[in-house]
């Protein structure tokens, strides 16, 4: 895959895709073949700097214990101003909900449990604009978004990540039209790889992941 592009990995529940993240990002390993990165087996990477490589907004946003300052703040070496982190949850929509918490203050614990799935994406989201390494790794990192909030939180991601190298897993079709290159799995197995015109032109499980997609938002 090249440099700069966006590669996309659709398909239906269950169908392999946020397996093939978690196999990138060495939360176990393959049992069969390997993974290599520029010709070389990702195993023998340091693991520290290896993830530091990656960008990762898993499907479910974990969960933390501290301060909403200290989830936006984890993983970045240097100290930030209120004033950017303000500037950030509004670039999330995050404002108003943050200020009725009681602000950047505010405990999420335990476990984020103080925080809804939405409210931890976008902060999740928001965390990757501020420290923010080279490859995005999305696994349908709006889920819990409406409809609205997540076509706006998917371009916030493609503006900040626009040049950069994406691997991201779609649920709505639409935002990955634009894909250098789309993977189609079902059940475990790969069904198609190519560009939406391609797909929609040879990959019949494609086109009924379109077909589903235009009921869901019809
Ligand atoms: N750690 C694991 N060990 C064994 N099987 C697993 C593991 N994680 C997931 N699976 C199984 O692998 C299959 C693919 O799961 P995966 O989470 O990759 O699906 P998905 O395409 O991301 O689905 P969804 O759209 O629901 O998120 C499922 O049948 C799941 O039960
Ligand atoms: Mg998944």
């Amino acid at each position: 895959m090249k440099n700069g592009s966006k590669f996309a990995i659709v398909g239906g529940s269950g169908a392999g895709k946020s397996t093939i993240l978690n196999l990138l990002e060495q939360f176990y390993r393959p049992e069969q073949g390997r993974i290599t990165l520029g010709g070389v087996d990702i195993r023998d990477f340091e693991i520290g700097s290896y993830r530091s490589l990656f960008s990762y907004l898993p499907q479910n946003a974990p969960g933390f214990d501290g301060t909403v300052r200290d989830f936006l703040c984890y993983g970045s070496g240097t100290p930030h101003s209120d004033e950017e982190l303000k500037e950030l949850l509004r670039e999330v929509d995050m404002t108003e909900s943050v200020e009725a918490m009681g602000g950047l203050d505010f405990e999420v614990g335990p476990g984020a449990s103080k925080l809804s799935g939405g409210q931890r994406q976008r902060l999740a989201v928001a965390r990757m604009l501020l420290t923010g390494a080279g490859t995005v790794l999305a696994d349908e990192a709006t889920s819990a978004l409406d409809f609205e909030g997540s076509r706006r939180i998917a371009s916030l991601i493609d503006k900040y990540a626009a040049g950069k190298t994406r691997i991201i897993v779609a649920h709505d079709l639409s935002t990955v039209q634009d894909a250098d290159m789309i993977l189609v799995l079902n059940k475990g197995r790969v069904d198609g790889m190519g560009t939406h015109v391609e797909l929609k032109e040879t990959c019949p499980a494609y086109r009924r992941l379109l077909t589903a997609g235009e009921e869901e938002t019809a």
